[in-house]
Protein backbone atom coordinates (compact mmCIF):
# COMPACT_ATOMS: atom_id res chain seq x y z
CA UNK A 1 0.00 0.00 0.00
CA UNK A 2 1.56 3.45 -0.69
CA UNK A 3 0.47 6.88 1.11
CA UNK A 4 2.32 9.73 0.07
CA UNK A 5 4.28 8.00 -2.95
CA UNK A 6 5.54 5.81 0.21
CA UNK A 7 5.46 1.97 1.31
CA UNK A 8 2.84 1.89 4.03
CA UNK A 9 2.49 -1.53 5.77
CA UNK A 10 -1.11 -2.65 6.80
CA UNK A 11 -0.23 -2.85 10.99
CA UNK A 12 1.45 0.94 10.34
CA UNK A 13 -1.76 1.89 8.30
CA UNK A 14 -4.29 0.45 11.04
CA UNK A 15 -2.12 1.72 13.88
CA UNK A 16 -2.20 5.64 12.25
CA UNK A 17 -5.75 4.93 11.80
CA UNK A 18 -6.88 4.41 14.98
CA UNK A 19 -3.61 6.40 16.89
CA UNK A 20 -4.83 9.91 14.59
CA UNK A 21 -8.83 9.07 15.27
CA UNK A 22 -9.18 11.18 18.18
CA UNK A 23 -6.65 13.50 17.82
CA UNK A 24 -7.32 16.85 15.87
CA UNK A 25 -4.18 18.95 15.64
CA UNK A 26 -0.76 17.96 14.24
CA UNK A 27 1.13 19.23 17.20
CA UNK A 28 -0.40 16.91 19.45
CA UNK A 29 -0.06 13.92 17.24
CA UNK A 30 3.23 15.33 17.00
CA UNK A 31 3.56 15.20 21.07
CA UNK A 32 2.38 11.96 21.41
CA UNK A 33 4.24 10.17 18.60
CA UNK A 34 7.16 11.65 20.07
CA UNK A 35 6.53 10.54 23.63
CA UNK A 36 5.51 7.20 23.06
CA UNK A 37 8.14 6.12 19.78
CA UNK A 38 10.46 9.32 19.97
CA UNK A 39 10.12 10.17 16.62
CA UNK A 40 10.67 13.87 16.23
CA UNK A 41 8.43 16.26 14.13
CA UNK A 42 6.45 13.08 12.10
CA UNK A 43 4.15 15.50 10.59
CA UNK A 44 6.27 18.54 9.32
CA UNK A 45 2.78 20.75 8.98
CA UNK A 46 -1.32 20.34 9.69
CA UNK A 47 -1.73 19.42 5.65
CA UNK A 48 0.70 16.58 5.88
CA UNK A 49 -1.46 15.73 8.98
CA UNK A 50 -5.05 16.02 7.32
CA UNK A 51 -3.96 14.10 4.57
CA UNK A 52 -2.46 11.29 6.14
CA UNK A 53 -5.49 10.81 8.55
CA UNK A 54 -7.87 11.24 5.69
CA UNK A 55 -5.61 8.84 3.67
CA UNK A 56 -5.43 5.95 5.96
CA UNK A 57 -9.04 5.53 6.39
CA UNK A 58 -9.61 4.82 3.20
CA UNK A 59 -6.37 3.42 2.09
CA UNK A 60 -6.28 1.76 -1.45
CA UNK A 61 -3.66 -0.68 -3.44
CA UNK A 62 -1.49 1.77 -5.30
CA UNK A 63 0.44 0.61 -8.20
CA UNK A 64 2.08 3.49 -8.92
CA UNK A 65 5.37 3.18 -11.07
CA UNK A 66 8.37 4.72 -9.21
CA UNK A 67 9.45 8.04 -10.68
CA UNK A 68 12.68 7.87 -12.35
CA UNK A 69 15.59 8.98 -9.61
CA UNK A 70 18.90 8.54 -12.15
CA UNK A 71 19.99 11.88 -10.89
CA UNK A 72 19.82 10.68 -6.81
CA UNK A 73 21.67 7.65 -7.41
CA UNK A 74 19.10 5.69 -5.76
CA UNK A 75 20.31 2.68 -4.96
CA UNK A 76 18.17 1.11 -1.66
CA UNK A 77 20.00 -1.30 0.27
CA UNK A 78 17.86 -4.38 0.77
CA UNK A 79 17.36 -5.46 4.31
CA UNK A 80 19.13 -8.61 4.58
CA UNK A 81 22.31 -6.38 3.47
CA UNK A 82 21.78 -3.59 6.35
CA UNK A 83 21.42 -5.91 8.83
CA UNK A 84 24.64 -8.21 7.80
CA UNK A 85 26.04 -5.10 8.03
CA UNK A 86 24.98 -3.84 11.43
CA UNK A 87 25.21 -7.71 12.86
CA UNK A 88 28.82 -7.55 11.51
CA UNK A 89 29.41 -3.79 13.46
CA UNK A 90 28.00 -5.63 16.72
CA UNK A 91 30.43 -8.42 16.66
CA UNK A 92 33.45 -5.66 16.06
CA UNK A 93 31.83 -4.12 19.19
CA UNK A 94 30.33 -0.83 17.76
CA UNK A 95 28.16 -0.05 20.44
CA UNK A 96 27.34 3.50 18.90
CA UNK A 97 24.80 6.25 21.14
CA UNK A 98 23.64 8.21 18.12
CA UNK A 99 23.34 7.21 14.54
CA UNK A 100 23.52 8.79 11.41
CA UNK A 101 22.18 7.89 8.22
CA UNK A 102 23.13 10.71 5.88
CA UNK A 103 20.86 10.12 2.73
CA UNK A 104 18.50 7.48 4.56
CA UNK A 105 16.21 6.50 1.30
CA UNK A 106 13.12 3.89 2.82
CA UNK A 107 15.50 3.40 5.92
CA UNK A 108 16.35 0.04 5.77
CA UNK A 109 19.87 1.08 7.62
CA UNK A 110 18.25 2.69 10.32
CA UNK A 111 15.97 -0.46 10.69
CA UNK A 112 19.00 -2.49 10.78
CA UNK A 113 20.71 -0.64 13.64
CA UNK A 114 17.36 -0.23 15.80
CA UNK A 115 17.49 -3.82 15.94
CA UNK A 116 20.84 -4.93 16.45
CA UNK A 117 22.37 -2.10 18.28
CA UNK A 118 20.97 -1.90 22.00
CA UNK A 119 22.87 1.25 23.11
CA UNK A 120 21.11 3.75 20.10
CA UNK A 121 19.78 7.07 22.28
CA UNK A 122 19.06 9.09 19.32
CA UNK A 123 19.10 8.46 15.56
CA UNK A 124 19.12 11.41 12.79
CA UNK A 125 18.18 10.28 9.11
CA UNK A 126 18.01 13.05 6.39
CA UNK A 127 16.93 12.20 3.07
CA UNK A 128 15.90 14.89 -0.34
CA UNK A 129 12.71 12.71 -1.38
CA UNK A 130 9.73 13.40 0.57
CA UNK A 131 7.95 9.76 -0.46
CA UNK A 132 11.01 8.05 1.43
CA UNK A 133 11.38 10.21 4.18
CA UNK A 134 7.41 9.14 5.10
CA UNK A 135 8.49 5.77 4.23
CA UNK A 136 11.40 5.86 6.82
CA UNK A 137 8.95 6.93 9.22
CA UNK A 138 6.21 4.57 8.23
CA UNK A 139 9.08 1.67 8.88
CA UNK A 140 10.55 2.78 11.79
CA UNK A 141 7.07 2.72 13.05
CA UNK A 142 6.05 -0.31 11.94
CA UNK A 143 9.55 -1.98 13.71
CA UNK A 144 8.97 -0.30 16.89
CA UNK A 145 5.08 -1.28 17.45
CA UNK A 146 6.21 -4.57 16.74
CA UNK A 147 9.17 -4.29 18.73
CA UNK A 148 8.71 -1.60 21.61
CA UNK A 149 12.04 -0.19 23.59
CA UNK A 150 12.67 0.47 26.71
CA UNK A 151 14.92 3.31 26.92
CA UNK A 152 14.20 6.47 25.80
CA UNK A 153 14.66 7.07 21.89
CA UNK A 154 15.14 10.19 20.30
CA UNK A 155 14.59 10.05 16.22
CA UNK A 156 14.85 12.45 13.81
CA UNK A 157 14.15 12.22 10.02
CA UNK A 158 15.08 15.09 8.35
CA UNK A 159 13.40 16.59 4.80
CA UNK A 160 16.12 17.82 3.53
CA UNK A 161 19.48 17.86 0.69
CA UNK A 162 22.57 16.77 2.65
CA UNK A 163 24.01 19.65 1.33
CA UNK A 164 22.44 22.04 3.57
CA UNK A 165 22.80 20.03 6.92
CA UNK A 166 24.85 21.19 9.29
CA UNK A 167 26.57 17.53 10.46
CA UNK A 168 29.38 20.00 12.41
CA UNK A 169 26.16 21.04 14.59
CA UNK A 170 25.72 17.56 15.93
CA UNK A 171 29.19 16.95 16.74
CA UNK A 172 29.09 19.96 18.48
CA UNK A 173 26.24 19.26 20.46
CA UNK A 174 26.59 15.64 21.33
CA UNK A 175 30.58 16.31 21.95
CA UNK A 176 30.87 12.71 24.35
CA UNK A 177 28.40 10.75 22.70
CA UNK A 178 30.09 7.81 20.34
CA UNK A 179 28.54 8.13 17.06
CA UNK A 180 27.95 5.83 14.33
CA UNK A 181 27.63 7.11 10.93
CA UNK A 182 25.59 4.49 8.63
CA UNK A 183 24.31 4.13 4.77
CA UNK A 184 24.77 3.82 1.27
CA UNK A 185 25.26 7.41 0.04
CA UNK A 186 24.20 8.13 -3.49
CA UNK A 187 25.63 6.51 -6.70
CA UNK A 188 25.76 9.22 -9.14
CA UNK A 189 28.86 11.08 -10.44
CA UNK A 190 28.78 14.95 -11.62
CA UNK A 191 29.33 13.82 -15.04
CA UNK A 192 26.41 12.06 -15.14
CA UNK A 193 24.69 14.97 -13.13
CA UNK A 194 25.70 17.35 -15.45
CA UNK A 195 23.85 15.22 -18.46
CA UNK A 196 20.77 14.94 -16.71
CA UNK A 197 21.17 18.96 -16.23
CA UNK A 198 20.30 17.79 -12.67
CA UNK A 199 21.30 20.60 -9.07
CA UNK A 200 21.75 17.10 -7.12
CA UNK A 201 25.58 18.99 -6.32
CA UNK A 202 27.01 20.68 -3.24
CA UNK A 203 27.63 23.74 -4.99
CA UNK A 204 29.20 23.84 -8.83
CA UNK A 205 32.69 23.33 -7.45
CA UNK A 206 35.78 21.60 -8.54
CA UNK A 207 36.13 20.02 -4.93
CA UNK A 208 39.36 18.71 -5.41
CA UNK A 209 41.02 22.06 -6.89
CA UNK A 210 42.23 20.12 -9.87
CA UNK A 211 42.68 22.86 -12.68
CA UNK A 212 43.54 22.74 -16.71
CA UNK A 213 43.14 19.23 -18.63
CA UNK A 214 42.35 17.29 -15.53
CA UNK A 215 39.56 18.93 -14.91
CA UNK A 216 38.32 19.42 -18.01
CA UNK A 217 39.01 16.07 -19.01
CA UNK A 218 37.60 14.06 -16.48
CA UNK A 219 39.78 13.58 -13.59
CA UNK A 220 37.73 16.17 -12.07
CA UNK A 221 35.15 13.90 -12.68
CA UNK A 222 33.66 13.06 -8.93
CA UNK A 223 31.04 10.39 -7.43
CA UNK A 224 28.93 12.09 -5.32
CA UNK A 225 29.17 9.86 -2.71
CA UNK A 226 33.01 10.98 -2.52
CA UNK A 227 32.13 14.21 -1.76
CA UNK A 228 29.58 12.96 0.82
CA UNK A 229 31.83 11.09 2.58
CA UNK A 230 34.33 13.84 3.08
CA UNK A 231 31.75 16.23 4.21
CA UNK A 232 30.87 13.27 6.67
CA UNK A 233 35.02 13.12 7.49
CA UNK A 234 35.24 16.68 8.16
CA UNK A 235 32.12 17.20 10.25
CA UNK A 236 33.13 13.91 12.87
CA UNK A 237 37.05 12.68 12.20
CA UNK A 238 37.90 14.07 15.27
CA UNK A 239 34.74 12.80 17.28
CA UNK A 240 34.30 9.46 18.89
CA UNK A 241 32.68 6.79 16.37
CA UNK A 242 32.55 5.08 13.73
CA UNK A 243 32.03 5.25 9.94
CA UNK A 244 30.42 2.09 7.56
CA UNK A 245 29.25 3.56 4.21
CA UNK A 246 28.40 1.71 1.41
CA UNK A 247 30.61 3.54 -1.45
CA UNK A 248 31.84 2.20 -4.59
CA UNK A 249 35.62 1.16 -4.86
CA UNK A 250 37.28 3.79 -6.62
CA UNK A 251 35.73 6.26 -3.85
CA UNK A 252 37.35 3.97 -1.04
CA UNK A 253 40.53 4.41 -3.36
CA UNK A 254 40.30 7.54 -3.70
CA UNK A 255 39.90 8.79 -0.17
CA UNK A 256 42.65 6.01 1.21
CA UNK A 257 44.91 7.98 -1.77
CA UNK A 258 44.09 11.45 -0.29
CA UNK A 259 44.40 10.09 3.80
CA UNK A 260 48.24 10.97 2.58
CA UNK A 261 47.80 14.64 2.57
CA UNK A 262 44.50 14.78 4.54
CA UNK A 263 45.44 13.51 7.22
CA UNK A 264 42.06 12.98 8.42
CA UNK A 265 41.65 11.03 12.16
CA UNK A 266 40.53 8.24 11.33
CA UNK A 267 42.16 4.37 11.64
CA UNK A 268 41.69 0.37 11.16
CA UNK A 269 40.68 1.61 7.48
CA UNK A 270 38.82 -1.43 6.47
CA UNK A 271 36.82 -2.45 2.91
CA UNK A 272 34.15 -5.19 2.64
CA UNK A 273 33.65 -6.20 -1.13
CA UNK A 274 29.99 -6.78 -1.65
CA UNK A 275 28.63 -8.61 -4.69
CA UNK A 276 26.92 -5.53 -6.56
CA UNK A 277 24.80 -7.47 -8.82
CA UNK A 278 23.23 -9.60 -6.43
CA UNK A 279 22.72 -6.91 -3.78
CA UNK A 280 21.65 -4.27 -6.39
CA UNK A 281 21.67 -5.39 -9.77
CA UNK A 282 23.91 -3.11 -11.02
CA UNK A 283 27.77 -3.75 -12.11
CA UNK A 284 29.51 -1.28 -10.40
CA UNK A 285 32.04 -2.24 -7.71
CA UNK A 286 31.49 -1.22 -4.19
CA UNK A 287 32.40 -2.45 -0.93
CA UNK A 288 31.50 -1.22 2.60
CA UNK A 289 34.53 1.34 3.71
CA UNK A 290 34.78 0.46 7.66
CA UNK A 291 36.89 3.05 9.79
CA UNK A 292 37.31 4.17 13.49
CA UNK A 293 36.97 8.13 13.87
CA UNK A 294 39.24 9.93 16.18
CA UNK A 295 42.25 7.78 16.13
CA UNK A 296 45.79 8.15 15.01
CA UNK A 297 45.49 8.73 10.77
CA UNK A 298 46.06 5.43 9.07
CA UNK A 299 47.22 5.47 5.34
CA UNK A 300 46.36 1.88 4.28
CA UNK A 301 43.40 -0.09 3.85
CA UNK A 302 42.57 -4.14 4.88
CA UNK A 303 40.37 -5.64 2.08
CA UNK A 304 37.95 -8.70 2.85
CA UNK A 305 35.06 -10.17 1.67
CA UNK A 306 31.80 -9.33 3.12
CA UNK A 307 30.15 -12.36 2.77
CA UNK A 308 33.25 -14.56 4.24
CA UNK A 309 35.23 -12.22 6.19
CA UNK A 310 38.08 -13.72 4.60
CA UNK A 311 41.06 -11.00 3.88
CA UNK A 312 41.95 -10.66 0.49
CA UNK A 313 44.92 -7.48 0.44
CA UNK A 314 46.37 -4.57 1.62
CA UNK A 315 46.39 -1.78 -0.57
CA UNK A 316 47.88 1.93 0.74
CA UNK A 317 50.63 4.08 0.52
CA UNK A 318 53.83 2.86 1.47
CA UNK A 319 56.57 5.81 2.15
CA UNK A 320 56.03 7.87 -0.86
CA UNK A 321 54.25 5.40 -3.05
CA UNK A 322 50.88 4.48 -3.21
CA UNK A 323 50.24 0.61 -4.34
CA UNK A 324 47.24 -1.67 -4.64
CA UNK A 325 48.60 -5.02 -3.20
CA UNK A 326 51.29 -4.20 -0.14
CA UNK A 327 52.58 -7.72 0.07
CA UNK A 328 53.49 -8.35 -3.67
CA UNK A 329 54.53 -4.87 -4.21
CA UNK A 330 57.75 -5.27 -1.53
CA UNK A 331 58.86 -8.04 -3.93
CA UNK A 332 59.12 -6.30 -6.91
CA UNK A 333 59.53 -2.26 -5.39
CA UNK A 334 62.75 -1.99 -6.70
CA UNK A 335 61.25 -1.23 -10.39
CA UNK A 336 59.61 1.32 -8.86
CA UNK A 337 60.93 4.53 -10.52
CA UNK A 338 60.82 7.21 -13.19
CA UNK A 339 59.96 5.29 -17.00
CA UNK A 340 63.02 6.49 -18.95
CA UNK A 341 60.91 6.76 -21.79
CA UNK A 342 57.59 9.56 -22.02
CA UNK A 343 54.84 7.46 -22.46
CA UNK A 344 51.54 9.09 -24.01
CA UNK A 345 47.96 9.11 -24.88
CA UNK A 346 46.44 8.58 -27.96
CA UNK A 347 44.78 11.27 -30.25
CA UNK A 348 41.15 12.49 -29.00
CA UNK A 349 39.27 14.31 -31.31
CA UNK A 350 35.44 13.65 -29.78
CA UNK A 351 34.32 13.89 -32.88
CA UNK A 352 34.11 10.21 -34.28
CA UNK A 353 31.21 10.25 -36.82
CA UNK A 354 33.04 12.34 -38.90
CA UNK A 355 36.81 11.75 -38.10
CA UNK A 356 36.87 7.95 -38.10
CA UNK A 357 36.52 6.33 -41.46
CA UNK A 358 36.67 3.06 -43.01
CA UNK A 359 38.70 2.36 -46.62
CA UNK A 360 36.27 0.63 -49.00
CA UNK A 361 37.98 -0.06 -52.27
CA UNK A 362 38.94 3.86 -53.51
CA UNK A 363 37.27 5.75 -50.89
CA UNK A 364 36.15 5.94 -47.15
CA UNK A 365 32.91 5.28 -45.30
CA UNK A 366 32.19 7.22 -41.92
CA UNK A 367 30.45 6.44 -39.01
CA UNK A 368 27.31 8.28 -40.66
CA UNK A 369 27.64 5.48 -43.47
CA UNK A 370 28.74 8.44 -46.08
CA UNK A 371 30.35 8.11 -48.85
CA UNK A 372 33.09 10.10 -48.47
CA UNK A 373 36.78 10.97 -50.87
CA UNK A 374 39.90 12.80 -49.36
CA UNK A 375 43.04 12.93 -50.24
CA UNK A 376 45.59 10.40 -48.53
CA UNK A 377 48.01 12.99 -46.70
CA UNK A 378 46.32 13.64 -43.58
CA UNK A 379 44.70 9.70 -43.47
CA UNK A 380 45.87 7.50 -40.36
CA UNK A 381 45.92 4.09 -39.40
CA UNK A 382 43.90 4.21 -36.14
CA UNK A 383 43.94 1.54 -33.40
CA UNK A 384 41.44 1.21 -30.27
CA UNK A 385 42.05 -0.46 -27.15
CA UNK A 386 39.84 -3.63 -28.68
CA UNK A 387 42.74 -3.99 -31.40
CA UNK A 388 45.74 -4.12 -28.76
CA UNK A 389 44.65 -7.88 -28.06
CA UNK A 390 47.80 -9.15 -30.14
CA UNK A 391 51.76 -8.78 -29.28
CA UNK A 392 52.45 -7.15 -32.80
CA UNK A 393 49.77 -4.77 -34.81
CA UNK A 394 50.79 -4.09 -38.53
CA UNK A 395 47.31 -3.39 -39.97
CA UNK A 396 44.55 -1.12 -38.69
CA UNK A 397 40.68 -1.51 -39.29
CA UNK A 398 39.80 1.94 -39.08
CA UNK A 399 41.71 5.30 -40.49
CA UNK A 400 41.47 8.51 -38.77
CA UNK A 401 42.05 12.00 -39.91
CA UNK A 402 44.88 14.18 -37.86
CA UNK A 403 44.36 17.62 -38.81
CA UNK A 404 47.26 18.93 -36.84
CA UNK A 405 50.69 17.83 -35.99
CA UNK A 406 50.74 19.29 -32.56
CA UNK A 407 48.23 20.71 -30.27
CA UNK A 408 47.13 24.34 -31.20
CA UNK A 409 48.40 24.55 -34.93
CA UNK A 410 46.86 26.36 -37.44
CA UNK A 411 44.59 24.52 -39.44
CA UNK A 412 44.10 26.57 -42.46
CA UNK A 413 46.83 24.98 -44.29
CA UNK A 414 43.93 21.89 -44.93
CA UNK A 415 41.97 23.99 -46.88
CA UNK A 416 45.53 24.74 -49.56
CA UNK A 417 47.02 21.53 -49.42
CA UNK A 418 44.05 18.85 -49.16
CA UNK A 419 41.06 20.71 -50.29
CA UNK A 420 38.59 17.63 -50.75
CA UNK A 421 39.68 16.97 -46.82
CA UNK A 422 38.68 20.27 -46.11
CA UNK A 423 35.37 20.01 -48.19
CA UNK A 424 34.55 17.11 -46.33
CA UNK A 425 35.21 18.99 -42.81
CA UNK A 426 34.04 22.32 -43.63
CA UNK A 427 30.44 20.38 -44.41
CA UNK A 428 30.53 18.40 -41.03
CA UNK A 429 31.46 21.50 -39.17
CA UNK A 430 28.46 21.23 -36.73
CA UNK A 431 29.75 18.06 -35.79
CA UNK A 432 33.05 19.71 -34.34
CA UNK A 433 30.70 22.46 -32.69
CA UNK A 434 28.34 20.03 -30.96
CA UNK A 435 31.88 19.07 -28.80
CA UNK A 436 31.08 19.40 -25.21
CA UNK A 437 34.43 19.67 -23.57
CA UNK A 438 36.01 22.92 -22.92
CA UNK A 439 39.47 22.08 -24.70
CA UNK A 440 38.09 22.67 -27.69
CA UNK A 441 36.73 26.09 -26.71
CA UNK A 442 38.71 29.08 -28.62
CA UNK A 443 40.97 26.60 -31.07
CA UNK A 444 42.00 26.44 -34.66
CA UNK A 445 38.96 24.48 -36.69
CA UNK A 446 38.86 20.58 -36.33
CA UNK A 447 41.57 20.87 -33.36
CA UNK A 448 42.69 17.28 -31.87
CA UNK A 449 44.81 16.64 -28.97
CA UNK A 450 47.07 13.97 -27.50
CA UNK A 451 49.35 14.90 -30.36
CA UNK A 452 52.76 16.33 -31.55
CA UNK A 453 55.98 14.71 -32.41
CA UNK A 454 55.63 11.33 -30.60
CA UNK A 455 52.38 10.35 -32.59
CA UNK A 456 54.20 9.92 -35.97
CA UNK A 457 56.80 7.86 -34.57
CA UNK A 458 57.06 5.07 -37.05
CA UNK A 459 57.12 2.18 -33.80
CA UNK A 460 55.38 2.55 -30.96
CA UNK A 461 54.82 -0.17 -27.36
CA UNK A 462 51.03 0.41 -26.62
CA UNK A 463 48.76 -0.79 -24.25
CA UNK A 464 45.01 -0.21 -23.57
CA UNK A 465 44.53 1.84 -20.58
CA UNK A 466 40.98 0.31 -20.38
CA UNK A 467 41.57 -3.52 -20.34
CA UNK A 468 42.54 -5.51 -16.95
CA UNK A 469 44.62 -7.47 -19.18
CA UNK A 470 48.60 -6.24 -19.12
CA UNK A 471 49.75 -6.71 -22.92
CA UNK A 472 52.08 -4.37 -24.60
CA UNK A 473 51.65 -4.37 -28.50
CA UNK A 474 54.42 -3.74 -30.43
CA UNK A 475 52.55 -1.57 -33.19
CA UNK A 476 54.54 -1.10 -36.61
CA UNK A 477 53.78 1.28 -39.77
CA UNK A 478 51.67 0.67 -41.88
CA UNK A 479 52.22 1.32 -45.70
CA UNK A 480 55.18 3.23 -44.44
CA UNK A 481 53.18 5.50 -42.20
CA UNK A 482 53.00 4.98 -38.41
CA UNK A 483 49.48 3.89 -37.08
CA UNK A 484 48.23 6.41 -34.51
CA UNK A 485 46.66 5.06 -31.15
CA UNK A 486 43.12 7.00 -29.69
CA UNK A 487 42.64 7.92 -26.17
CA UNK A 488 42.04 4.91 -24.56
CA UNK A 489 45.56 3.93 -25.35
CA UNK A 490 49.02 4.91 -24.13
CA UNK A 491 52.40 4.34 -25.89
CA UNK A 492 56.21 5.09 -25.97
CA UNK A 493 57.19 5.95 -29.16
CA UNK A 494 61.28 4.82 -31.41
CA UNK A 495 62.53 5.67 -34.52
CA UNK A 496 64.31 2.17 -34.17
CA UNK A 497 62.70 -1.13 -34.67
CA UNK A 498 64.79 -2.68 -32.01
CA UNK A 499 64.30 -0.30 -29.41
CA UNK A 500 60.70 -1.04 -29.78
CA UNK A 501 61.23 -4.84 -29.63
CA UNK A 502 63.64 -4.52 -26.89
CA UNK A 503 60.88 -2.63 -24.75
CA UNK A 504 58.19 -5.27 -25.63
CA UNK A 505 59.58 -7.71 -24.71
CA UNK A 506 61.07 -5.44 -21.42
CA UNK A 507 57.33 -4.68 -20.69
CA UNK A 508 55.51 -7.97 -21.57
CA UNK A 509 57.61 -9.85 -18.94
CA UNK A 510 56.84 -11.49 -15.72
CA UNK A 511 58.58 -9.06 -13.91
CA UNK A 512 57.17 -5.92 -15.38
CA UNK A 513 53.64 -7.28 -14.86
CA UNK A 514 54.00 -8.65 -11.26
CA UNK A 515 54.84 -4.81 -10.47
CA UNK A 516 52.03 -3.61 -12.20
CA UNK A 517 49.76 -5.80 -10.62
CA UNK A 518 50.62 -4.57 -7.14
CA UNK A 519 50.40 -0.72 -8.20
CA UNK A 520 46.86 -1.38 -10.42
CA UNK A 521 43.29 -1.17 -9.34
CA UNK A 522 41.32 -3.77 -11.68
CA UNK A 523 38.05 -2.15 -10.60
CA UNK A 524 39.25 1.01 -12.18
CA UNK A 525 37.60 2.75 -15.04
CA UNK A 526 41.17 3.19 -16.53
CA UNK A 527 43.04 0.46 -15.40
CA UNK A 528 46.84 1.44 -16.51
CA UNK A 529 47.21 5.19 -16.80
CA UNK A 530 49.98 7.58 -18.09
CA UNK A 531 50.55 8.20 -13.67
CA UNK A 532 51.38 4.31 -13.70
CA UNK A 533 53.17 3.57 -16.73
CA UNK A 534 55.41 6.42 -15.82
CA UNK A 535 56.67 4.38 -12.20
CA UNK A 536 58.00 1.75 -14.51
CA UNK A 537 61.74 2.15 -14.71
CA UNK A 538 62.70 -0.22 -17.11
CA UNK A 539 65.88 0.03 -17.13
CA UNK A 540 65.92 -1.99 -13.61
CA UNK A 541 63.60 -4.02 -15.42
CA UNK A 542 66.47 -4.64 -18.06
CA UNK A 543 69.06 -5.51 -15.20
CA UNK A 544 66.69 -7.91 -13.85
CA UNK A 545 65.87 -9.78 -16.79
CA UNK A 546 68.28 -12.39 -18.07
CA UNK A 547 69.65 -12.25 -21.44
CA UNK A 548 68.95 -15.78 -22.35
CA UNK A 549 65.16 -14.53 -21.71
CA UNK A 550 65.74 -11.47 -23.79
CA UNK A 551 67.06 -14.27 -26.90
CA UNK A 552 64.22 -16.55 -26.39
CA UNK A 553 61.78 -13.96 -26.31
CA UNK A 554 63.99 -12.30 -29.83
CA UNK A 555 63.62 -15.89 -31.54
CA UNK A 556 59.35 -16.39 -30.86
CA UNK A 557 58.92 -12.90 -32.16
CA UNK A 558 61.13 -13.37 -35.28
CA UNK A 559 59.38 -16.37 -36.00
CA UNK A 560 55.86 -15.86 -35.14
CA UNK A 561 55.81 -11.77 -36.59
CA UNK A 562 58.31 -12.58 -39.57
CA UNK A 563 60.76 -9.77 -38.03
CA UNK A 564 64.47 -9.96 -38.37
CA UNK A 565 65.54 -8.72 -35.11
CA UNK A 566 68.73 -9.53 -33.33
CA UNK A 567 70.74 -7.72 -30.43
CA UNK A 568 73.01 -5.86 -32.02
CA UNK A 569 71.22 -2.85 -30.31
CA UNK A 570 70.98 -3.85 -26.71
CA UNK A 571 73.91 -1.60 -25.53
CA UNK A 572 72.88 1.48 -27.31
CA UNK A 573 69.20 1.28 -26.32
CA UNK A 574 70.79 0.66 -22.54
CA UNK A 575 72.62 3.72 -23.08
CA UNK A 576 68.98 5.49 -23.94
CA UNK A 577 67.33 5.05 -20.63
CA UNK A 578 70.58 5.19 -18.77
CA UNK A 579 70.33 8.98 -17.10
CA UNK A 580 72.79 11.56 -18.06
CA UNK A 581 73.61 11.77 -14.54
CA UNK A 582 74.87 8.15 -14.59
CA UNK A 583 76.43 8.43 -17.86
CA UNK A 584 78.89 10.84 -16.57
CA UNK A 585 80.13 8.78 -13.55
CA UNK A 586 80.58 5.36 -15.77
CA UNK A 587 82.56 7.84 -18.04
CA UNK A 588 84.47 9.12 -14.76
CA UNK A 589 84.75 5.89 -13.92
CA UNK A 590 88.79 5.84 -12.88
C1 LIG B 1 22.01 4.80 -2.80
S1 LIG B 1 20.49 5.36 -2.13
C2 LIG B 1 20.63 4.67 -0.55
C3 LIG B 1 19.49 4.88 0.37
C4 LIG B 1 19.70 4.30 1.76
N1 LIG B 1 20.83 4.92 2.41
C5 LIG B 1 19.91 2.82 1.70
O1 LIG B 1 21.04 2.38 1.98
O2 LIG B 1 19.00 2.09 1.34
C6 LIG B 1 20.85 7.08 -1.97
C7 LIG B 1 19.74 7.90 -1.36
O3 LIG B 1 20.21 9.25 -1.32
C8 LIG B 1 19.14 10.13 -1.55
N2 LIG B 1 19.70 11.41 -1.98
C9 LIG B 1 20.22 11.72 -3.18
N3 LIG B 1 20.67 12.98 -3.21
C10 LIG B 1 20.46 13.48 -1.97
C11 LIG B 1 20.70 14.75 -1.37
N4 LIG B 1 21.26 15.73 -2.07
N5 LIG B 1 20.36 14.93 -0.08
C12 LIG B 1 19.77 13.92 0.64
N6 LIG B 1 19.50 12.71 0.11
C13 LIG B 1 19.83 12.49 -1.18
C14 LIG B 1 18.34 9.40 -2.61
O4 LIG B 1 17.01 9.88 -2.67
C15 LIG B 1 18.44 7.95 -2.14
O5 LIG B 1 17.39 7.62 -1.28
Amino acid sequence: MRVFEANISLQVCVFLKEFLNNISSFEIANEKIFGKYGLISFFENRDDFRELKNRVSMVAISTVAEPDRAEYGDFQTNQELTNRVAKYLVKENISPDIIIEPTCGKGNFIIAALSNFKTIKKVVGIEIYKPYVWETKFNILNFLLANPVNNKLEIAIKHCNIFDFDFKNISKQFPNEKILIIGNPPWVTNAKLGRLNSSNLPEKSNFKNQSGLDAMTGKGNFDIAEYITLMLLDAFHTHDGYLALLIKNSVIKNIVFDQKEKKYKIGKIEKYCIDSKKEFNVSVEASLLCCRLNTNPSVECNEYDMYSLEKKTSFGWLNAKFVSNLADYIEKQEIDGVSPFEWRQGIKHDCSSVMELERVNEHFINKLSEKVELEEGLIYGLLKSSDLKDRVIKNSRKQVIVTQTKVGQDTSFIQDLYPKTYNYLKSNISHFQARKSNIYKGKPLFSIFGIGDYSFKPYKVAISGLYKTCNFALILPQNNKPLMLDDTCYFIGFDKIEYAVYATILLNSETTKAFLKSITFSDAKRVFTKDILMRLDLLRVANLISRTEIDEQIIFLNEKYSLKINLSQWDNFINEMTPKKEKQLIIFKP
